[in-house]
């Protein structure tokens, strides 16, 4: 069993990720965004986890920070010390150790995408931020952004983790939540590049280009002590994941309730039945012979679920099992998964069998 809990949360094409320790129910919140608190906070209960720290990886610009609620409310700060946020923060150093209850992560600083950037490496994961993202390397166009240092960050602080670690970045890029460092070092189109300097000439952008007003308003709001906070959120301004296209391949096979259930004694033999869903969803009701595998740790059973081979990918509406679909085929873990439409909710209206 993993010593930790992991939940992703993606909004507009960020990510959020919440990891708590097993042992003492301590979590950490990486990255929280303006408007999401009564969800992370909810999570968090669902998960019995007690959120006691939140950290940016960077100043945003596309999106404002919700550290500030976390602050006011007692829980600690964690930023680089390289930061120019104005809010109480813990100042991380390259090297530093973060502990979370019983887990213990390290700071990397990963600057280039900005000059404040750090990811954090342990348990066979490292949350890079807007740094390596799975299939591409972050913006570097923003005042402050060296491409030439991105390259190099990721280079020689991440590529140089195991190739099994579990990469959890800051933005679901062509919705592909997570990779590993083995799969980007093989795959990702921006690290073919042979050095910083072959990558500054692809992507020929200077910084500051894509300093637009609304990424300037972003700034001051996310490194001020007490700024006036829009009360709703817009929705993302920019994003920090570059415009370039990945080839992803073809949307993967789905399929109705209705056809999988007349298959599913059969499919039970030949394929793999998997429920993306958090525990307390499998736990109240799951489709009988579903193995349980929640989205955001199935990058710490990648083997498992080679092994496995064909699977049906379900959820409760189909949304995070496309999600899972796209991710595990991206990392040649499975070949032709098949999305059941409508998840477990198109199921029950059915009423198909289902167990608790
Ligand atoms: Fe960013």
């Amino acid at each position: 069993m993993l010593p930790f809990t992991l939940k992703t949360f993606t909004d507009s094409g960020c990510c959020t990720h919440l990891i708590g320790c097993r042992a003492t129910h301590q979590a950490l919140l990486v990255d929280p965004k303006l408007g999401k608190r009564a969800s992370y906070l909810d999570t968090a209960n669902k998960f019995g986890l007690t959120i006691v720290a939140v950290l940016d990886t960077h100043t945003h610009a596309d999106h404002l920070s919700d550290s500030l609620a976390f602050l006011d409310a007692g829980t600690e700060l964690l930023m680089s010390a390289k930061t120019t946020c104005k809010r109480a923060h813990r100042a991380l150093h390259d090297g530093d150790e973060v502990r979370v209850g019983e887990l213990s992560f390290r700071v990397l600083a990963v600057p280039g995408h900005t000059p404040d950037s750090i990811a954090l490496a342990g348990h066979g994961l490292v949350f890079t931020g807007d740094s390596l993202l799975v299939g591409a390397l972050a913006r570097a166009d923003f005042r402050g952004s060296d491409p030439k240092q991105l390259f190099e960050s990721v280079r020689t602080k991440l590529l140089t983790l195991p190739d099994d670690t579990v990469v959890l970045p800051g933005h679901g890029y062509r919705d592909l939540l997570f990779s590993t460092i083995g799969h980007e070092k093989r795959h990702n189109p921006d690290l073919q590049h042979a050095n910083g300097a072959s990558f500054l000439r692809m992507l020929g952008a200077k910084a500051g280009d894509g300093n637009t007003p609304d990424v300037e308003l972003t700034l001051q709001l996310n490194v001020a002590a007490k700024p006036a906070l829009p009360s709703t959120p817009t929705a993302a301004i920019a994003c920090c994941a570059p415009s370039t296209k990945l080839a992803v391949g073809p949307r993967p096979i789905e399929k109705h309730c209705e056809e999988l259930a007349a298959l599913q004694p059969l499919i039970a033999h030949d394929r793999c039945w998997i429920d993306v869903r958090d525990p307390h969803e499998y736990r109240e009701a799951h489709i009988p012979g579903a193995l349980s595998y929640p989205l955001s740790e199935l990058g710490f059973h990648l083997e498992e679920l080679r092994r496995a081979g064909p699977a049906v990918l379900q959820c409760r509406s189909g949304v995070r099992s496309m999600t899972a679909a796209k991710t595990l085929r991206y990392l040649g873990v499975l070949d032709e998964p098949i999305n059941l439409i409508g998840g477990i909710l198109r199921w029950q209206e059915l009423g198909l069998p289902t167990e608790r």
